[in-house]
């Protein structure tokens, strides 16, 4: 992203004077999918698009922001009790009041702000806006002294209590946590994590972008996660000397206790989530072994399991996964929460071109708009420029 892009904005929209910018990444994930809020294993990275922000305390009450790319300019006060209507504004809003409970004493600034990471697209735009923004008013008005695993909290924060969404930790954690060159493995129960170099010889990670954007907001997600805590609550009630504080404290036979306690839809969702604990858990062996048919292997498996038992696909991404297949793709699957946004796959150097070549000319002729084609780079997480 450029810097001097962002500049000029902030030059040109607030009083001329120049103030500090900042950057935080958006975020792919290799395998573990809707694992996260159920107390499993993720395999996050994050990316080289991201957004940056230029920050200028304004010596007021006030917040003035400016979205470059929607060219939308929103106002209000640091302690608005309610805050604004507009929704990439509320994802500042909401970290401010978020960062405030952590002891920061956020008062008004003025900033513009730009992205390059697609929106909607599954890659966590949202989690880069707010990690985003709290690296910034920690380093402005906290002297640094909120630490990384509560910044990364304050963001999922931010979407559960004023964005409606109540995601896992594994986006707002690669975005913060991200390294250059290194995928993470992440338990979301523990918070214990490993960086693990992800540079696989004679093959390449390329993101498709169906163009269907994804609705996370949309109760379809908060659903899937009321479906895990009716199961946990089902096991919960079947086995009362024991204690289950999500799906990663049971296994197969006590899911099995359950089915006829639960909903088949239920039970279907739960079936996945313990599949897809398993698989995070032969990637990273079959990554030690550097064994990457068993890395692609597993993630069609994840895909069918989104797609079949989860319903986070929809048609443009099955079709994604099914021209993958055909063009003898390693490994191919949703990325993300799903209903929309990119599949990942992970392709030998030598099908790449022709892959890519395929799917974009099928896609285009199916649905009349080509898939957009992202390289995945490894970059570093949030970060102040200068
Ligand atoms: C979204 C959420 C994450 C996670 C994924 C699915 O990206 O923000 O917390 O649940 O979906 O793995």
């Amino acid at each position: 992203m450029d810097i001097e892009f962002v500049r000029s904005r902030f030059i040109k929209h607030f009083d001329g004077k120049t103030g500090s910018i900042y950057a935080s990444p958006g975020r792919i994930n290799l395998i573990g999918e809707h694992t996260d809020y159920n107390g499993g294993f993720v395999f996050p990275g994050a990316v080289d698009k991201g957004i940056m922000a230029e920050i200028r305390p304004n010596g007021t009450d006030t917040v003035m922001c400016y979205s470059i790319d929607l060219k939308d300019r929103v106002e209000f006060k640091v302690n608005d009790p309610k805050g604004p209507h507009t929704s990439w504004a509320r994802y500042i809003y909401g970290i401010i009041q978020e960062m405030k409970q952590l002891g920061v004493d956020v008062k008004g600034f003025n900033t513009a702000f730009a992205g390059d990471v697609p929106l909607g697209a599954g890659m966590s735009s949202s989690a880069a806006l707010e990690s985003c923004f709290a690296f910034a008013l920690n380093d402005l008005f906290g002297e640094n002294k909120v630490s990384k695993w509560d910044m990364v909290l304050a963001g999922q924060a931010t979407e559960h209590n004023y964005c409606g969404v109540k995601c896992g930790i594994m986006d707002q954690f690669a975005s913060v946590f991200g390294q250059a060159g290194q995928l993470m493995r992440l338990d979301c129960r523990s918070r214990e994590f490993e960086y693990f170099p992800f540079h696989p010889e004679g093959y390449k990670l390329v993101l498709l972008d169906s163009k269907v954007k994804h609705e996370l907001a949309s109760s379809a997600y908060n659903d899937r996660r009321k479906s895990c805590e009716n199961v946990v609550a089902a096991l919960q009630a079947k086995f009362a000397d024991r204690k289950f504080e999500t799906l990663r404290d049971a296994d197969w036979a006590d899911l099995e206790a359950v089915k006829a306690d639960v909903s088949t839809e239920d039970y279907r969702r739960a079936h996945f989530v313990l599949g897809e604990k398993d698989r995070v858990l032969a990637v990273c062996d079959a990554l030690t072994a550097g064994d990457y048919e068993t890395v692609g292997q597993k993630m069609y498996e994840t895909h069918e399991g989104l797609s079949k038992e989860y319903e986070v696909s929809c048609e443009e991404l099955d079709y994604l996964n099914q021209l993958a297949r055909e063009n003898g793709v390693t490994g191919s699957r949703i990325m993300g929460g799903g209903f929309g946004g990119c599949t990942i796959n992970l392709v030998k150097d030598k099908l790449y071109d022709r892959f890519v070549a395929d799917a974009q000319e099928k896609y285009t002729a199916k649905y009349h708009r080509a898939p957009a084609v992202y390289d995945v780079v490894i970059g570093d997480g949030s970060r102040k420029i200068c």
